[in-house]
């Protein structure tokens, strides 16, 4: 299939742009580079073997984005493009609101005026809110405590009304839990612009020298050793799901749900240590307190993703650790600009 990748040149697109070429796709990327670099797709290239189509395109952009649909004339949509800090969105709801909601429905036009019904959306735990009821399952209700989060909801609500009005789309929200690691090649990774705000990326760039120490956000949440557990996904598993949700889709259609996740909680100390014990490096950390927002713990059911797209992820923290070491140390500035 042709397949139009939004957000392709990110973290997780790039990931999945390599395993959906793997898989024998062709693939066009839309991206504005707001949050990466061109170099990400030159890597893309050195690793899957062939170039993708690179479209420099903001997706609030109407018309440069309907003029890239009557070029290319995708197959299937893997839509990533979203800004997706918790904290700033808190800060800039409107910003929030204007790029992931404007760059969304103008996308889901654009493929509906190009008989285009085929998407898998990004889509995030967050869309939980602050359920407590553990495992998280897709039958939870959904609710928000960011912009961010809201953009979420809001977009898995137009998609459910969406197929609801015309049963000829196929499409698949993909909820990530804590998407972590990095290419094992180490040449694709996590390269956050500024101060990172998720805890590997802080975690390798303390090893490389960058940062002092860690700040462990919280030690007495009511968790085993009280700090915050979360359920960490190796990236490649989760670009897997992509693939997977696209064959469903291709054979059943319908609207979807499904949490990409590997079922299994870990606590911060945890992943210090296992960072320690792959890596032999020591991750110097002080304890301060809870981050505005921390739930105590946060996992997925992931067994419907499990049986209706025959994927699993249960990539060990130690190897994600591995790796996403790899990619720090061999980049230890992220992309060369
Ligand atoms: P990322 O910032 O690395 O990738 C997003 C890409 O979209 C960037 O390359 C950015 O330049 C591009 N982009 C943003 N707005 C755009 C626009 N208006 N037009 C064109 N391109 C635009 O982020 P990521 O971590 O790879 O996340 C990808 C998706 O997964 C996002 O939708 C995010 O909300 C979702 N998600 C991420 C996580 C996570 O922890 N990383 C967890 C759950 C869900
Ligand atoms: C993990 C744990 C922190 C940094 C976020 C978004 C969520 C989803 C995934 C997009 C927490 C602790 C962190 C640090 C720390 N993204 N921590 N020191 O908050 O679970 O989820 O990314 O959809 O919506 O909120 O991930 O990596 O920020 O934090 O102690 O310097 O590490 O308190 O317990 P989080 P994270």
């Amino acid at each position: 299939m042709r397949i139009l990748v939004t957000g392709g040149a990110g973290y997780i697109g790039s990931h999945t742009v390599v395993v959906l070429q793997d898989a024998g796709h062709e693939v066009v990327i839309v991206d504005d580079l707001s949050n990466s670099s061109a170099s990400a797709v030159d890597r893309i290239a050195e690793i899957a073997g062939k170039v993708p189509e690179l479209h420099q395109v903001d997706l609030c952009d109407r018309d440069a984005l309907f003029e890239v649909f009557s070029r290319t004339r995708p197959e299937a949509i893997v839509h990533f493009a979203a800004l997706k800090a918790v904290g700033e969105s808190v800060a800039q709801p409107l910003r929030y609101y204007r790029n992931n909601l404007i760059g969304g429905l103008n996308l889901f036009e654009a493929m509906g005026e190009h008989d285009c019904r085929t998407l898998v959306f990004s889509s995030s735990c967050t869309v939980y809110g602050g359920a407590p009821a553990l495992p998280l399952r897709e039958g939870a209700p959904t609710w928000a405590v960011s912009p961010y989060g809201w953009t979420k909801v809001m977009l898995e609500q137009i998609l459910t009304d969406l197929h609801a009005a015309d049963g000829r789309w196929r499409i698949g929200s993909l909820r990530y839990f804590n998407p972590v690691g990095a290419h094992p090649s180490g040449r694709l990774g996590e390269d956050p612009r500024g101060m990172p705000n998720n805890l590997l990326p802080f975690i390798t760039q303390v090893a490389v020298g960058r940062r002092e120490r860690l700040t462990v956000f919280g030690a007495d949440y009511p968790t085993p050793d009280g700090t915050c557990v979360r359920d960490y996904i190796h990236v490649v598993d989760l670009a897997e799901g992509h693939l997977a949700a696209l064959r469903r889709l291709q054979d059943r259609g319908g609207y979807h749900t499904w949490n990409l996740g590997t079922g299994r909680g870990h606590s911060v100390l945890e992943v210090i240590a296992a960072f320690e014990r792959a890596t032999g490096i020591a991750v110097p950390y002080e304890v301060a307190g809870g981050r505005p927002g921390d739930i105590a713990a946060s996992y997925a059911d992931p067994s419907r993703a499990n049986e209706e797209l025959g994927w699993r992820s249960d990539t060990s923290l130690e190897t994600i650790c591995a790796d996403a070491w790899r990619w720090q140390q061999a980049n230890p500035d992220g992309y060369p600009n």
